[in-house]
C-alpha cells in the first residue's frame, strides 16, 4: 500500500470510529409533553414513559404543561429549538399546537400522539392511546347493568340521572359521549332515564379542561334547580376529578350512604379506588398507563430504528387532515367487586396505597 492509500485507510477507519462512539455515546433525545399533574393519571403516564424510554437507552425530557395550553406551545417550540430527536405528546388543546407541530415536522422531528389525538395535523406518525369510545360504553353498560335497565323498563320505573362529560378541547371527550349514548339514549328516550336539568347534549354537559371545580358547581346548580323533590340516582361523570366534585356537591345538598347516588369515573385514581372501597364512589375505568407507555415506546422505537410497531385501527381516528395508524389498549370497569383482583393483583397499586 503507498503512502496515501494508507493515510486514506487511517482517515476511513477514523471517521467510522468517530462515527460509532458519536452514537455509542449520543443516544436519542425524545422530548415528552404532558397536559397537567393535577390529575394521578399523567403523572404515571409521565413517569412510566419515562422509566421505560430510558431502559431502552434513550435520553428523555419531560414536561408538563398545567393545563396553560400556551405553557405547551411553547414547550413544544422549545423542544422543535434544541433539536430533540422525536416527540411525545399529550395535549391539551392539540388546536393550538398545529403550527409548532409543522415546525417539527420541517426539522425532521417525528410526533407520536399519546393518548389525545393531535388534530388538524400531518405531523403526526402513529397514535397511542385506549378505545374512547369503549371507555363510554363500558360506564353506560355498567349503570345499565347495576340498575337493571331493562327491567325497569318492563316495570314501568324510571331513574333520574345527570351527566358530566369531557373537555370539548380533547378529542377522547366526544368519542366518550357517543360511546355513553350509545347504550343509554334509548333509556332516555322512552323515559327509563330521566334527565331532569334536560342537559343530555355533549355541547350542555361537556366541562371545558375537565375541571373538578366545574364539575362541582354544575352539579350544585343542577341539585338546588331541579332536586329539590326528587334525589338524583344516578351520576354519569366521566373522569374521577368529575366524581370527586359531585361528591362534594352531594354531601353540599345532604346526601348520605342512604339515597346516595350511583357515580362513575375515569382513571382509577387512588382517591377515586378509596372512594370505591367507602362507598361515594360506585365505580371507575381502569386504563393501565403501563400498558400505554409500553405501546407508545414502540412507536418511538418505529420512527426512531425503522421497526414495525403493533397497530390495531387504521380507520377511527381521522383527525380532519388525516387517519392516524393507532393503538387501541382496553378499558376495564373497576369496583368494590373486583378492584382487589385488578388493581392489587395487577400490581398497578398495593394494598397500603389504597388505606
Ligand atoms: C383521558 C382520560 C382522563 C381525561 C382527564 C382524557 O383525555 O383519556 O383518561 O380522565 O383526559 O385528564
Amino acid at each position: 500500500m503507498n503512502k496515501k492509500l494508507v493515510s486514506m485507510a487511517l482517515a476511513a477507519t477514523m471517521i467510522v470510529g468517530a462515527g460509532l462512539s458519536v452514537s455509542a455515546e449520543g443516544a436519542k433525545t425524545v422530548g415528552i409533553l404532558m397536559p397537567t399533574q393535577s390529575s394521578e393519571r399523567w403523572i404515571n403516564d409521565g413517569a412510566n414513559m419515562k422509566s421505560q424510554l430510558e431502559e431502552k437507552g434513550y435520553n428523555v425530557e419531560l414536561q408538563y404543561a398545567e393545563d396553560d395550553t400556551a405553557m405547551q406551545v411553547s414547550q413544544l417550540e422549545n423542544y422543535v429549538g434544541k433539536g430533540v430527536d422525536c416527540l411525545v405528546i399529550a395535549a391539551i388543546d392539540s388546536g393550538v399546537l398545529v403550527n409548532a407541530e409543522a415546525q417539527a415536522k420541517e426539522a425532521g422531528i417525528p410526533i407520536i400522539a399519546y393518548d389525545r389525538l393531535l388534530m388538524d395535523t400531518d405531523a403526526v406518525s402513529y397514535y397511542a392511546t385506549f378505545d374512547n369510545k369503549g371507555v363510554g360504553t363500558v360506564i353506560a353498560n355498567y349503570i345499565k347493568e347495576a340498575k337493571d335497565l331493562d327491567a325497569a323498563r318492563e316495570a314501568g320505573e324510571s331513574y333520574t340521572i345527570e351527566f358530566f362529560m369531557g373537555s370539548p378541547d380533547d378529542n377522547n371527550a366526544l368519542f366518550l359521549y357517543n360511546g355513553i349514548m350509545e347504550v343509554l339514549q334509548e333509556y332516555l328516550d322512552d323515559g327509563t332515564l330521566v334527565c331532569k336539568s334536560g342537559r343530555t347534549s355533549f355541547e350542555d354537559t361537556c366541562i371545558l379542561r375537565w375541571s373538578q371545580e366545574t364539575a362541582q358547581s354544575n352539579c350544585e346548580n343542577i341539585l338546588t334547580a331541579n332536586y329539590a323533590d326528587e334525589e338524583l340516582d344516578i351520576a354519569c361523570t366521566a373522569f374521577d376529578g368529575f366524581a370527586y366534585g359531585v361528591k362534594a356537591a352531594l354531601e353540599g345538598a345532604g346526601y348520605t350512604a342512604e339515597n346516595w347516588p350511583l357515580v362513575t369515573g375515569q382513571d382509577a385514581e387512588v382517591m377515586a379506588t378509596k372512594n370505591i372501597i367507602a362507598g361515594s364512589q360506585t365505580m371507575s375505568i381502569y386504563k393501565d398507563t403501563r400498558l400505554l407507555a409500553e405501546k407508545a415506546v414502540t412507536m418511538v422505537d418505529a420512527v426512531l430504528q425503522g421497526t414495525e410497531p403493533e397497530i390495531n385501527d387504521t380507520e377511527q381516528y381521522n383527525n380532519g387532515v388525516i387517519t392516524v395508524p393507532t393503538y387501541m389498549c382496553t378499558p376495564v370497569a373497576v369496583d368494590q367487586s373486583n378492584y382487589k383482583e385488578i388493581l392489587i393483583d395487577g400490581g398497578y397499586y398495593t394494598e397500603d396505597q389504597l388505606q
